[in-house]
């Protein structure tokens, strides 16, 4: 899970070698492999109980100290023997947890970390101890029911040494079936080497996992419920690095299989487009005004290009917003609105509440997703999954591009059922789109001068992007990829503005990306050609993406990358890819953890 977060881990197990079982474990600072080292010098002792965590910190610096698991009673900061009872590990933030650490430390108890967490600890442990029944799953749901904010929460206790108790609410938790045994985690590829089959938890749900298998789920109010039985269709291998250097590397190359794995099954007997899970009628669908994508990130930046393909497709107006904007601006939501929501791991919290804000307002919801069993398809109308496989580089890649197909499949889906378009140009695109794995199979083959220009680029101190149309978008998202894995100051700008402020900027040899057009579309071609002379007239260095043949922008570029030939809505299916190797390369070459830049993790569970 160390994708999730990377400042600190630790784990605990029930300990039950010598007589009464109690708890050991360990906490490291820093990556996982800190802790492995740890480990290594002083094993715990074999268990078939326990839990173990990967942090990226909200309360508290990450420090040993801090780390999870939170005991109820540790002596000296050793956590070995004398760890108390209760260890818990926890996701998201608990809100009101000054005023009950301060109940608590009135009572005597003392605290070792700066975590919210650690009240957890002591309050089970009290309340385990109180109740006097061995039953931990009451006690967690009486915790829970004290704590506002969101959490996922899971935790051991020594005298109840099979069972594993966890609990959610607004953070993901997810439960995993095996045979003779259970699992608890974050996502699904925590547990895909041991089991495929899974349950969804829904919000405000505890879960009991047996070290027999055996599963039970309650409300917090204590009703038993049945959750969703799912099918986990990625296998193991594809959440290791199968012989590349990074999971990113691994991850872009697997980009025309992910993209032709999005668009697999999607047309009927007939010839018709169906998606996933529509629970939208044609006729609600034929009601739509508006669409309003929201997202953040990578994902924003899908967004922003499929607002150029629907808007085409559909004639429906499309807004694109962050997501994390978008509810606190009192946007404007009826029933005929369509709120299309775009994450990868289908719990960033900011698309989450922007979803329910939407649903709240009686909008349709239709979320693009990765990740089978997360909560944004759970609360959604319609799903549309992308069949990428687990993306474990933090730097979203192959998410990326199959939003950007699914995006299309929507778009197209919204002609076909609104009957805008001629089914023959829906018919035309889906026959573009499924010749587009090829052509970005062939960008890839052709990254070596890429790979070369970004290594010689390692003193560069800022880098501009500029694109015009959906090269707009791409100049944005080449311009975070770079920020967010070589640190390196970077902006995306629509070349048409730079005139307007941002061309101060410009001095001898900065280096600006720029994303070319295709030469059929004269216009927008002519007017990039020229801004790319402007900056370099101001003696920036250029480096420009273009089609095959086209060479009328090569005199005035320093570097001339060709991307393959596709219709300008798809153009970004290959000539993201670039941007995605320049960013990595250059990274790699500083000396930075391309899959785990600083201060990030995959997947941002608070707002
Ligand atoms: C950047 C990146 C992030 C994510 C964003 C949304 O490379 O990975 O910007 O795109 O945090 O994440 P999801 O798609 O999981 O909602």
């Amino acid at each position: 899970m160390e994708y999730r977060g990377y400042d600190s881990a630790g784990i605990a197990v029930v300990d039950r070698s010598a007589g009464e079982a109690r708890l050991a474990g360990a906490k490291k600072a820093g990556k996982l492999a800190n802790l492995e080292k740890e480990l290594d010098v002083r094993p715990l002792p074999a268990s078939t109980t326990g839990l173990g965590h990967t942090r990226w910190a909200t309360h508290g610096g990450p420090t040993d100290g801090n780390a999870h698991p939170h005991f109820s009673a540790p002596a000296d900061g050793v956590y070995t023997d004398t760890a108390g009872k209760v260890a818990v590990i926890h996701n998201g933030i608990i809100e009101n947890f000054a005023r009950l650490k301060a109940d608590l430390v009135a009572d005597g108890v003392t605290f070792l970390s700066e975590t919210d967490t650690e009240v957890v600890a002591h309050l089970l442990a009290r309340d385990f101890a109180e109740a006097g029944d061995g039953d931990l799953g009451a006690a967690m749901r009486r915790v829970v029911n004290r704590l506002q904010g969101a959490f996922t929460l899971v935790a051991v206790h020594a005298d109840a040494p099979d069972v594993v108790v966890g609990a959610r609410r607004n953070s993901p938790l997810v439960i995993g079936v095996g045979e003779g045994e259970a699992f608890l985690a974050s996502d699904v590829s925590a547990f895909i080497a041991y089991t495929r089959e899974a349950i969804e938890m829904g919000q405000d749900q505890v879960a009991e996992v047996y070290r027999d298998g055996s599963v039970k789920i309650t409300t917090f109010d204590g009703e038993q419920v049945q959750g969703k039985r799912f099918h986990v269709s990625w296998d193991a291998s594809a959440a290791e690095k199968g012989g590349y250097d990074w999971f990113m590397q691994k991850e872009i190359a697997e980009q025309p299989q992910a993209v032709a794995d999005t668009l697999l099954g999607r047309v009927n007997a007939d010839g018709k487009l169906v998606l996933d899970e529509m629970r939208l009628s044609e006729e609600e669908l034929r009601a739509i005004t508006k669409i309003i994508v929201v997202a953040c990130g990578t994902a924003y930046h899908a967004g922003l290009i499929a607002k150029y393909a629907i808007e085409h497709w559909t004639r429906i107006p499309v807004e694109v917003e962050l997501a994390g904007e978008f509810r606190y601006r009192d946007p404007i939501l009826t029933r005929d609105t369509l709120v299309i929501a775009i994450s990868q791991s289908g719990e960033t919290m900011d698309t989450l509440m922007a979803i329910r804000h939407a649903r709240e307002q009686h909008s349709r919801v239709l979320a693009i997703c990765n990740t089978n069993g997360s909560t944004i398809p759970r609360e959604s109308d319609a799903v549309v999954y992308t069949h990428g496989g687990p993306e474990i580089g933090v730097a979203s890649t192959k998410a990326f591009l199959t939003q950007l197909t699914a995006c299309y499949l929507v778009g197209l889906y919204l002609a076909q059922v609104r009957g805008v378009k001629f089914n023959d140009e829906v018919a035309e695109v889906l026959t573009q789109l499924s010749d587009s794995p090829a052509a970005i199979a062939e960008t890839l083959n052709r990254m070596d001068p890429v790979r070369k220009l970004a290594r010689s680029m390692v003193g560069a101190r800022t880098v501009l992007f500029l694109g015009r149309h959906v090269g707009y978008p791409m100049a944005l998202e080449g311009a975070l990829k770079l920020k967010e894995l070589a640190y390196i100051h970077a902006e995306g700008f629509a070349a048409g503005e730079l005139k307007h402020g941002p061309i101060a900027l410009i001095e001898q040899d900065l280096p600006v990306v720029v994303v070319v057009p295709s030469p059929k579309r004269p216009l927008l071609h002519d007017k990039i050609v020229s801004n790319i002379q402007e900056v370099r007239a101001r003696g920036a260095k250029t480096i420009v993406i273009a089609e095959d043949g086209d060479e009328a922008v090569a005199p005035y570029a320093d570097f001339l990358f060709h991307v393959p030939e596709l219709p300008i809505l798809l153009q970004p299916l290959v000539a993201t890819i670039p941007l995605q190797v320049f960013a990595a390369e250059l990274a790699d070459a500083l000396g930075y953890d391309v899959d785990q830049p600083r201060n990030l993790a995959k997947s941002v569970t608070v707002e």
